[in-house]
């Protein structure tokens, strides 16, 4: 059996309502279970709790009960900086916006991340670990690029070498391919499931577009706080 890389049990959340009125109710008794390998995309109207569910996972949010473990380590008792080490060692982000550092170029922006550790032997591996990332990422000839002098689909990619750098075991992408076009949405998935395959990465896509998740295994439909699967099969389309 594959190892498990993110399991989620029966977790409930909900936010008050600003406008006053009863809560929201954003997940309810939901649970998902990742292994190594396994790619899963997120789809449901705006506003239905999609990033919220994301944020849980990565341990950035708590539930208000349910539980998340993350290679079976459960989460709920550890302390912020225990969750911010599991959060560098084990998994990786990419967001909408890139959200990359406008004054630092493509290579200093993937060592990010790993400048918490302070090993400088560690330096010059890590360094040709980030070089050759964003060599995957078709981006060897853009090392010293500015964000700026990036285009779109360039930065986002730049950001996906950023969240592979201290090699997590989960990756999870907040519509990554938002403000992408077709061609570069394309590409930018076809490296997320490559690299879920051959790296045995755990990935979870939240995306509202139809071609983006048809290139995950599992397409789960979030609605009144659960999911229901869209493919029940787990067949890829
Ligand atoms: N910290 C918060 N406090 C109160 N309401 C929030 C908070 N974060 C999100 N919400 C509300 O929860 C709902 C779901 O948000 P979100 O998970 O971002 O939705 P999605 O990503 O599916 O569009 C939205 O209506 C949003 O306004
Ligand atoms: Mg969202």
């Amino acid at each position: 059996m594959p190892e498990s890389i993110v399991a989620a049990r029966s977790l409930h959340k909900t936010f008050p309502n600003a406008g006053g009125g009863d809560a929201i109710v954003l997940l309810d008794d939901l649970s998902l279970e990742l292994a190594a390998g396994d790619t899963v995309a997120i789809t449901g109207a705006s506003g239905c709790g999609k990033s919220t569910l994301l944020n849980l996972l990565g341990t950035l949010d708590t539930p208000d009960s349910g539980s998340i473990e993350i290679m079976g380590e459960r989460t709920d008792h550890l302390k912020e900086k225990a969750l911010a080490r599991i959060r560098s060692e084990m998994i990786g982000f990419v967001f909408q916006l890139h959200h990359l550092l406008p004054q630092l170029s493509a290579l200093e922006n993937v060592l990010l991340p790993t400048l918490a550790r302070r090993d400088p032997a560690h330096r010059r591996e890590v360094r040709e670990r980030a070089e050759n990332l964003l060599a995957a990422v078709g981006l060897s000839d853009r090392l010293c690029h500015r964000p700026d002098q990036l285009s779109g689909g360039e930065r986002q990619r730049t950001a996906v070498a950023r969240a592979l750098i201290n090699t997590p075991r989960l990756l999870l992408a907040d519509e990554p391919t938002g403000a992408l076009d077709e061609r570069n949405a394309e590409g930018l998935v076809a490296l997320l499931t490559q690299l879920a395959l051959e790296d045995g990465l755990a990935l979870v896509t939240v995306t509202h577009d139809p071609e983006v998740a048809s290139q995950m295994e599992t397409i789960f439909r979030l609605s009144g706080g659960k999911l229901s699967a869209l493919n029940p099969s787990g067949s890829k389309s």
